[in-house]
C-alpha cells in the first residue's frame, strides 16, 4: 500500500533513540522529510546520519531541545513553516518499582513534565506548521500504561493515560482544521528505555511479547498517512491482546 507520504514533512521527538529512531528510520524510508527533536545531541547525531544514510537521501533537521523547556521548544519548533505530521515519542519512565510513598515529588513532576507536558509544548508550538499543511496528522506514544498497570509504575501510568486523554480533547478542539490526533500504545518494546527497567537478561527468553521499534512505527506511519484520514482521536493499542482478557476462569 503506498502510504502517500512522499515528499511530506514530518517533526519526531525523541528521535535519538529507541521508538523514535525507528519512526524517523521508517517515515525517512516513505519519502518523508524530516526534523529530528532530542535533548540527547549524540543520540539525535546518529538518528540524522542514518535518516541521511537512507536510500532517499536527505538532510534531516537536527533540533536540539529540551520538551519541557518552553523557550526551547519554541525555538526549536518554530524553525519549520510546515508540517504534515509531528509524532511525539520523547518520553521517560521515572521511577520503576517503587509505592508512592518512595516516590519524590520532583520524580512524579519529571515524568508528568516531560510525557503530558512534553507534548502540550511542542504541539502548542508546532500549531501553526500543522495548520500550513491542510491536513495534517499528530501521533503520540502512549503506552498499554494508559490501560493496565504493573506495580511500582503510578506516575508513569498516569501520565501515559492523560496523554491519551489529551490526544481525544486535542482531537475535538481541532475538530474542522484538518489536523487528525491518535496515540499509539505499546506493550513493551524492545529499546533502550525498556532494557534499563527491566535488565537486558530479561529479553534473552522473555517470559512476555515484546515488540519492535520498527513494528510500532509501522502503526506510526500509517496514522501518519492520509490513508488513516477517517481515523481520529483514537487509540492505537498494540499489546498483543493482553489488555483483553476478562478474569474470569473460562
Ligand atoms: N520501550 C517500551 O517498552 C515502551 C512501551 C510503551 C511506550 N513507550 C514510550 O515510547 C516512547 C519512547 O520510548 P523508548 O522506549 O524509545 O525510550 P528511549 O529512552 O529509548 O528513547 C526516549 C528518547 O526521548 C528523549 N527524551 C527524554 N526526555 C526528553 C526531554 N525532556 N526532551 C527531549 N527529549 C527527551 C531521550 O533522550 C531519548 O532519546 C516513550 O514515550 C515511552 O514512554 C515505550
Amino acid at each position: 500500500m503506498d502510504l502517500q507520504l512522499r515528499g511530506t514533512t514530518a517533526l519526531v521527538t525523541g528521535a535519538g533513540s529507541g521508538i523514535g529512531r525507528a519512526v524517523a528510520l521508517a517515515l525517512a524510508a516513505e519519502g518523508v522529510r524530516l526534523a529530528l527533536l532530542d535533548r540527547d545531541e549524540a543520540g539525535l547525531r546518529e538518528t540524522a546520519e542514518l535518516v541521511n544514510g537512507e536510500e532517499e537521501r536527505q538532510d534531516a533537521l537536527m533540533l536540539v531541545a529540551d520538551v519541557t523547556d518552553e523557550a526551547q521548544v519554541a525555538a526549536a519548533v518554530g524553525a519549520v513553516d510546515r508540517l504534515d505530521a509531528v509524532v511525539c515519542c520523547a518520553g521517560i519512565s521515572g521511577p520503576v518499582g517503587s509505592g508512592i510513598e518512595d516516590v519524590t515529588l520532583a520524580q512524579w513532576n519529571a515524568v508528568l513534565a516531560v510525557n503530558v507536558t512534553g507534548p502540550f509544548l511542542v504541539l502548542k508550538h508546532a500549531l501553526p506548521a500543522l495548520r500550513a499543511a491542510g491536513a495534517a496528522s499528530v501521533v503520540l506514544i502512549s503506552s498499554d500504561s494508559a490501560v493496565v498497570a504493573s506495580p511500582g509504575m503510578v506516575p508513569y501510568c498516569t501520565s501515559k493515560a492523560a496523554l491519551v486523554q489529551f490526544a481525544r480533547a486535542l482531537s475535538v478542539d481541532l475538530a474542522g482544521t484538518g489536523i487528525r490526533v491518535n496515540t499509539v500504545a505499546p506493550s513493551v518494546v524492545d529499546t533502550p528505555m525498556s532494557r534499563g527497567d527491566l535488565g537486558d537478561s530479561a529479553f534473552d527468553a522473555p517470559g512476555f511479547p515484546v515488540q519492535s521499534g520498527d513494528e510500532v512505527a509501522a502503526h506510526v506511519a500509517y496514522l501518519a498517512s492520509p490513508r488513516s484520514r477517517a481515523v481520529n482521536g483514537t487509540t492505537v493499542l498494540s499489546d498483543f491482546g493482553y489488555s483483553a482478557r476478562s478474569g474470569f476462569p473460562a
